[in-house]
């Protein structure tokens, strides 16, 4: 394991590569890409200098914080290292104490589970507004 490492906090487009073969956001254009990853605190899995995952957080670092666009590249996957990505994510310095930590998966609830994830408790309180074409 300790030839991998996550080489720091990275605000840059490095995700391109990975979000382009994501199932939620294979239809995002190149911009809206590039500015969601400028705009949260990005996390990059590196295995030498070869970048093989992603991870992002959406977050005011005081009450609130959104995980989203996980990803290890498939050759990679299924080796313990999607789920030190998130815990590697979780403890960062800037997100300790939140009253809320969110996340969308389509199938990957088992995974987030193990770091207390749960089904939403009062889902009459969420709302949301969907634009399908973004
Ligand atoms: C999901 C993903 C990040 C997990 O990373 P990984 O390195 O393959 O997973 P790990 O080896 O760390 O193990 C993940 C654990 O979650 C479980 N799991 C549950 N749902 C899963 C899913 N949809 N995909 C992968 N693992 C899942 C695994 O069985 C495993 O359980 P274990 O602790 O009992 O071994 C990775 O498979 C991936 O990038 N998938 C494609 C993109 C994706 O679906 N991202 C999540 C979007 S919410």
């Amino acid at each position: 394991m300790n030839i991998f490492g996550i080489v720091g906090v990275f605000r840059s487009c490095n995700g391109l590569v990975f979000l382009s073969r994501s199932y939620w956001a294979k239809n995002r254009s190149r911009e809206r890409v590039v500015l969601c990853l400028q705009k949260s605190l990005c996390f990059g899995l590196y295995k030498g200098g070869r970048q093989i995952g992603l991870a992002r957080v959406v977050t005011d670092s005081s009450t609130f914080a959104y995980l989203g666009d996980v990803y290890v590249l498939e050759e990679y996957q299924h080796r313990g290292l999607g789920k030190w990505l998130v815990s590697v994510v979780m403890a960062h310095p800037d997100l300790q104490g939140l009253r809320v930590w969110c996340l969308l998966t389509r199938d990957a609830h088992e995974l987030y589970k193990q770091f207390g994830f749960t089904e939403l408790k009062f889902p009459a309180r969420w709302m949301e507004k969907l634009d399908p074409s973004k």
